[in-house]
C-alpha cells in the first residue's frame, strides 16, 4: 500500500463480490443496532490508506470513528503491542509496569492538579465512573450537561446524553440529570448571535437551575466540542465562562475528551485551548489508538473518595491496552501529531470555506486541528438541514474512494471528517478533491 501520494485504487465494483459476501454473513448474523456505513469491508490499513477485501484502496477520513490518531499499524505501535501479546494480556487489578508507568504518565502530560488516573476499557464507562466520583465527592447529586452531548449509550451515560437517539424507548434514566442548550451558533437556540450575544446560553444556566434543580447540583459535564452533535466548536470565552458559572454554584467542571483529545484539534488535550482547569476529564478512543483504553483523570480529593472494591472493571487497565496507550502517546509526542493535526487542519479548513463559497448545500464549516464539520443544507438562507443529500455525498466519496462515517449532527446533516493525525498536506487535498466533486455531483442533482 502506497500512501505518498494517495490515488484511490479501485479494482472491483464496488462492493466488490468479497465484500458483499461478508456483507450477507452479517446481515444474517447480527442485529441492525450499529451505525449504519457505507458497505466498506475493511481488511487492512496502514496509516491513511485502508485496504478493503477486495485489494480496493481508500483514503481513511475517519480514523475508524477517531481512534486510529497514529495512523492505522504504525511500525512502533505494532512492534510494542506484538511484544505484549507474547508477554501478558490480563491480570484483573493486580499491578503490571505498563499499567503503572501509564497512570504516571497521563498524570504528567495533564495539568499539575490532575494527580491521579483511573484506567478503563471504554469511553462510556469513564463517563459511568465520572458521575460516581462527582456524586460520592459532594453533596449534591445532580449533572447538568448539554443538548446535542453524546457521553456513550451505558444507562448513566445515555441519562448525561442530549440527544432522543440513543435514549428513545429505553425506559427510566438516571434521577438528576439536568439539561441545557450547548452554544451551538450557526442554530442558536436563542435565536442571537455571537458575540453580540455576550455568550446568553451561559446566563440561561441560572434559569435552568431556577426552573429544574432540587438545589443539589453537583457537577457539570461537557465536550470540548461537540461530536456526535456535529463538530460545534465552543466559541471564545466559552469555556472560560462556563467554567466561572461551576465555581460559583461549587460544582465540578468535569470535560468529557474521549475524542477531543490526544492531538485530534491540534492540541494534546482539547481544554488547552481554554484557560480553565477541569476537575476530573475522560479520555478513550486515541489514548489506546486502536486498542480499547480509557481513563478518568482528576484531582486525588476527589479520585480517593471510592474505597477498594467500589470501582473496577475486568478489562481496565489490561497489560496489552496499558502498554499501546503508552505506546501511541509515544508516538504522538516524537512525531508531534498535534502540531501536524493543527498544520493540516488549518489547510483543509481553507479548502473547505472555499468549497462554502461555491456550494450553496454547504451551509457551514466548522473545525479544530484534525476534527471537522461541513454541514449540509438545502440552501443557504434557510438552512434547512438536508439529510439524504448528506448521506448521498458520503456514499459518492466512497464510491470514489474517501472513507468516512455516517453523517452525524442534530439533524444528521453534517460531514464528519477525521483523518489519522498523521495525514499529510497532499494526502489531505487528495481526499477533498474527491470530497469536492461528490458535492459537485449531489449538488447537481
Ligand atoms: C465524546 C464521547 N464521549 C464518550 C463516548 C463513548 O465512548 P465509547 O464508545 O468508547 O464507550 C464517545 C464515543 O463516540 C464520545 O465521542
Amino acid at each position: 500500500m502506497s500512501e505518498a501520494a494517495f490515488a484511490p485504487r479501485l479494482a472491483t465494483k464496488l462492493p466488490g463480490p468479497k465484500a458483499q459476501r461478508f456483507i450477507e454473513l452479517s446481515e444474517q448474523y447480527e442485529p441492525n443496532c450499529m451505525s449504519e456505513q457505507v458497505p466498506l469491508v475493511w481488511r487492512r490499513a496502514e496509516g491513511v490508506v485502508i485496504e478493503d477485501v477486495d485489494g480496493n484502496e481508500f483514503l481513511d477520513f475517519c480514523s475508524g470513528v477517531l481512534v486510529a490518531n497514529i495512523g492505522h499499524c504504525h511500525p512502533y505501535y505494532v512492534q510494542e503491542t506484538q511484544a505484549q501479546c507474547a508477554e501478558l494480556f490480563n491480570c484483573y487489578d493486580f499491578i503490571t509496569p505498563h499499567r503503572a508507568q501509564l497512570a504516571e504518565k497521563l498524570v504528567a502530560i495533564t495539568p499539575p492538579h490532575l494527580d491521579k488516573t483511573f484506567i478503563l476499557t471504554t469511553g462510556a464507562e469513564t463517563i459511568e465512573s465520572a458521575i460516581k466520583l462527582a456524586r460520592r465527592s459532594s453533596e449534591g447529586f445532580e449533572i447538568l450537561s448539554f443538548y446535542g452531548a453524546f457521553h456513550g449509550r451505558t444507562y448513566g451515560a445515555m441519562s448525561v446524553g442530549g440527544m432522543a437517539g440513543v435514549k428513545h424507548g429505553f425506559g427510566p434514566l438516571l434521577e438528576g440529570c439536568l439539561k441545557a442548550p450547548f452554544c451551538y451558533c450557526y442554530r442558536c437556540a436563542f435565536d442571537k448571535t455571537y458575540p453580540e450575544c455576550e455568550i446568553f446560553c451561559l446566563d440561561h444556566l441560572d434559569r435552568v437551575m431556577a426552573r429544574e434543580s432540587t438545589g443539589a447540583l453537583c457537577a457539570v459535564l461537557t465536550e470540548t466540542y461537540q461530536g456526535g452533535a456535529g463538530s460545534i466548536i465552543p466559541p471564545e470565552g466559552y469555556m472560560e465562562k462556563l467554567q466561572a458559572w461551576c465555581r460559583k454554584q461549587g460544582a465540578l467542571l468535569i470535560l468529557d475528551e474521549v475524542q477531543a483529545s490526544f492531538g485530534r484539534t491540534g492540541k494534546m488535550f482539547g481544554f488547552e485551548h481554554y484557560d480553565v482547569e477541569p476537575d476530573i476529564v475522560c479520555l478513550g478512543k486515541g489514548l489506546g489508538s486502536g486498542v480499547a483504553c480509557s481513563a478518568v483523570v482528576g484531582r486525588s480529593e476527589i479520585m480517593d473518595m471510592l474505597e477498594p472494591g467500589e470501582m473496577s472493571s475486568t478489562n481496565g487497565g489490561n497489560a496489552l491496552s496499558c502498554r499501546a496507550a503508552l505506546a501511541a502517546i509515544k508516538i504522538i509526542e516524537d512525531e508531534d501529531l498535534p502540531g501536524n493535526s493543527a498544520r493540516v487542519g488549518a489547510v483543509m479548513m481553507d479548502e473547505l470555506n472555499e468549497m462554502k463559497e461555491r456550494f450553496e448545500n454547504i451551509g457551514d464549516v466548522r473545525g479544530q486541528g484534525l476534527v471537522i464539520g461541513v454541514e449540509v443544507v438545502e440552501d443557504r438562507q434557510s438552512k434547512t438541514p438536508a439529510e439524504q443529500k448528506t448521506k448521498d455525498i458520503v456514499y459518492e466519496s466512497y464510491k470514489r474512494g474517501l472513507a468516512m462515517i455516517a453523517p452525524i449532527g442534530l439533524h444528521h446533516n453534517v460531514i464528519r471528517i477525521a483523518p489519522p493525525l498523521v495525514i499529510t498536506e497532499a494526502q489531505a487535498k487528495a481526499g477533498l478533491e474527491i470530497l469536492r466533486e461528490a458535492i459537485e455531483v449531489v449538488s447537481g442533482r
